[in-house]
């Protein structure tokens, strides 16, 4: 953490150019993406999994994760409301002043780390973008150390985002042909941590990124954004060839994002996509996200599920350790899906 207010304290004191350590080489740049193809494919209304069209909306998770790897959901258990008074924490979260905000700067505060851009230490080239990070350990210590402008309502939307994913996940173990069994799922999500996200509105949007080209690490992650838009997901082919398409994934009112992680990727020896994606900036308003990160704890091996590698005939990915995958991971932020080589 270089700035101890983030980007949002470099807007704040009135820059009408972005410094050169934001200025994104060409190649990373997102231009020219109002061109670009908006998913119209409609949300899955998973209050429809405990009804006579059960079948259907299986169906309708299963063809969505094994194709784009992003669809989004309505009737999940979040109101409308519970979703706004979300955004709005994470608003007021970051207009704190750098004083309270700097209290969440990692090491300071336990289960909690505030910071800017992705792994700044790392990155040549930063991006346009704050975080506050929050661990989960148990529901005492979210109460006792995340942040007091969002801990309730963070605290409820990781209730909600687990209960989606269980479900989601007993989907899709089961349509890998493994019997479904709550410690398998409880398992492939028991590490959760939730991100609020903060992209200050940008003087110069065609040359920074809000978040660089990437796959998520988990099995699967939940995400609320807000109506700005701006998030993008990459087409890929039924060989995980990319096709050079970009497509939006639209703000819906109500809705959530659900998109798979590198490590449900690798379980399913491939037939479940981890896409790359990104998010472009604007000049004119601020845009919060704030995703959920379910993965397996760092101690346990993941690698293609056996009824997958019998099915196919090998494995197309070998088995590593979750923390091995994890280091190498963070090794490579904006190199796409190059993080997932280290499993071939
Ligand atoms: C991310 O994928 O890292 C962020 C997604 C978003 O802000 O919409
Ligand atoms: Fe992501």
């Amino acid at each position: 953490v270089r700035d101890g207010n983030g980007v949002k304290g470099l807007v704040d004191t009135g820059i009408s150019e972005v410094p050169e350590r934001y200025i994104q080489p060409l190649q990373e740049r997102i231009m020219n993406q109002h061109d670009s193809r908006v998913c119209d494919v409609p949300p899955i209304d998973l209050s429809k999994l405990n009804g006579p069209e059960h079948k259907k909306v299986v169906d309708e998770i299963v063809r969505a994760t094994e194709t784009l790897g992003f669809f989004q959901v309505v009737n999940h258990g979040m109101s409308l409301e519970q979703l706004e008074s979300l955004k709005e924490a994470a608003h007021a979260f970051f207009s704190l002043p750098t004083e309270k905000k700097i209290m969440y700067r990692p090491g300071v505060t336990p289960m909690v780390k505030y910071g800017t851009s992705f792994v700044a230490d790392i990155e040549k080239v930063m991006e346009w973008k704050d975080v506050l990070s929050m661990s989960y350990s148990s529901d005492e210590d979210a109460l006792k150390y995340w942040p007091n402008q969002c801990k309730e309502v963070v605290l409820e939307y990781l209730k909600v985002s687990s209960k989606i994913v269980r479900d989601i996940m007993e989907i899709l173990i089961v349509n890998l042909g493994v019997e479904p069994d709550d410690s398998i799922v409880e398992h492939l999500i028991g590490v959760k941590t939730v991100n609020m996200n903060y992209y200050p509105a940008c003087p110069n949007p065609e040359l920074t990124i809000g978040v660089g080209r990437h796959s998520d690490i988990g099995t699967i992650t939940v995400l609320l954004q807000d109506g700005i838009g701006g998030l993008y997901v990459k087409v890929e082919d039924d060989n995980h060839a990319e096709n050079g398409e970009w497509l939006e994934i639209p703000p819906i009112p109500g809705a959530l994002v659900i998109n798979i992680g590198d490590i449900l990727q690798i379980l399913s020896n491939g037939k479940y996509r981890s896409p790359e994606h990104r998010v472009k900036t604007t000049s004119s308003q601020s845009r919060v996200s704030i995703p959920v990160f379910l993965m397996p704890t760092l101690t346990e091996k993941i690698g293609p599920l056996a009824e997958m590698v019998k099915k196919d005939g090998l494995a197309h990915y070998k088995e590593v350790l979750v923390k091995d995958y994890v280091t190498n991971y963070f090794a490579h932020v904006h190199a796409g899906k190059k993080p997932l080589d280290f499993a071939r």
